[in-house]
């Protein structure tokens, strides 16, 4: 059986038409080794966020950008900090680099800022921070982070992971939140390096691109550990266009923020515990296995997260499909389910 991928937080209306037709446009190119700085890419993202040039850097996505900062500041002897159940790349790009992971325990179902700033030592170099969490959903408003940055010694690098930027953006406006300005922290230099991938509200996750802000000096030293010609030619002219194709990012944000809403509000009406999410998913207390919940979600052709190795064998974490695919989940959730809710 062929069956939904509800599992990895893609963009299911799939990637701007402008950004495919700019992908066809250079096939006939890729004789030649890509850019390898991205720089009409790199150029046109400073504009776009009003900085210089030599605080962008490009890179195969967030992941490989992860494990390259990891890389340039981290070796045994030294740490990095996150929160328990956050994203699962902090883990392997800090033991890739020889560093250790110290993980604080959550507060809310979020990251609890004050435990992270008092974890950090002086052999801390990195704080990862994915806003919003991946599974959780969760937010960190602006000014928690501005506070939090206070207290950062400024030997420590704070990454701000906002790769689901975009969905969080919209939601803060719809709810009246101030969500992030993070970009001020690069127009001023700070210690602090922003993430923002192509591969959600753009839809490009397969082809790999991502990109970092931060200090000129830090930058610099990052880029030296990227893999050369590492970001292909189609991946940085997909990218170049799907920053121009505005109607295409909104109609992503809008239709997934209608159709997050309805599934919180169908499973949270079928009696779990839904977190109010800030990206493409939910996160939903299943209150049994989730490992089983998700075998048998399987068999019914929908596949989605249990959440066991994060520390919740009872959660799950479901990608925000278009409307006839949430369906699919939502009858399958509730066939699924009929046993735990008749014992
Ligand atoms: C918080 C977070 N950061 C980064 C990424 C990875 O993004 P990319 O596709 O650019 O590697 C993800 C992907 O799920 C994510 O959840």
């Amino acid at each position: 059986m062929k069956c939904i991928n509800m599992a990895s937080n893609e963009n299911p209306y799939g990637p701007s038409p402008r950004a495919v037709h700019a992908m066809q446009s250079v096939l006939t190119d890729c004789n030649f080794y890509p850019d390898n700085d991205s720089l009409e890419l790199q150029r046109k993202l400073a504009r776009l966020h009003g900085v210089q040039p030599e605080q962008v850097m490009v890179g195969a996505g967030l992941t490989a950008v992860l494990d390259i900062i990891a890389r340039a500041l981290l070796s045994h002897d030294l740490n990095a900090i996150t929160s328990e159940r956050s994203f699962i790349v902090y883990p392997t790009a800090t033991r890739a680099a020889g560093g250790r992971l110290i993980e604080v325990p959550m507060r809310d179902d979020g990251y609890d800022l004050d435990a992270i700033a008092a974890a950090t030592d002086r052999n801390t170099r990195i704080v990862f921070l994915a806003n919003p969490n991946n599974p959780t959903g969760s937010m960190v408003p602006a000014a928690e982070v501005d506070r939090f940055l206070q207290k950062i010694p400024e030997h420590v690098l704070v990454v701000l992971d906002e790769a689901y930027y975009e969905f969080a953006q919209y939601f803060a406006r719809l709810r009246g939140i101030e969500y992030s300005h993070s970009i001020d922290y690069v127009r001023q230099n700070r210690n602090v390096v922003i993430l923002r991938t192509f591969s959600k509200a753009h839809g490009l996750a397969g082809v790999r691109i991502g990109y970092a802000l931060g200090p000129p000096q830090l930058i610099s030293r990052v880029a030296e550990m990227r893999p050369t010609f590492s970001v292909s030619l189609p991946a940085q002219s997909a990218a170049s266009a799907a920053i121009d194709d505005e109607a295409h990012i909104r109609e992503s944000v809008t239709r997934n923020a209608e159709q997050s809403e309805l599934l919180t509000r169908s499973v949270s009406e079928m009696g779990y515990r839904v977190l109010s999410t800030w990206a493409n998913f939910i996160y939903c207390e299943v209150k049994e296995d989730a490992d089983r919940v998700a075998q048998r979600l399987r068999n019914e052709g929908v596949h989605i997260l249990p959440l066991e190795k994060w520390g919740a064998p009872t959660a799950i974490r479901v990608t925000v499909g278009r409307p006839e695919q949430n369906e699919v989940f939502l009858s399958a959730f509730k066939k699924a389910m009929e046993p735990a809710v008749a014992s």
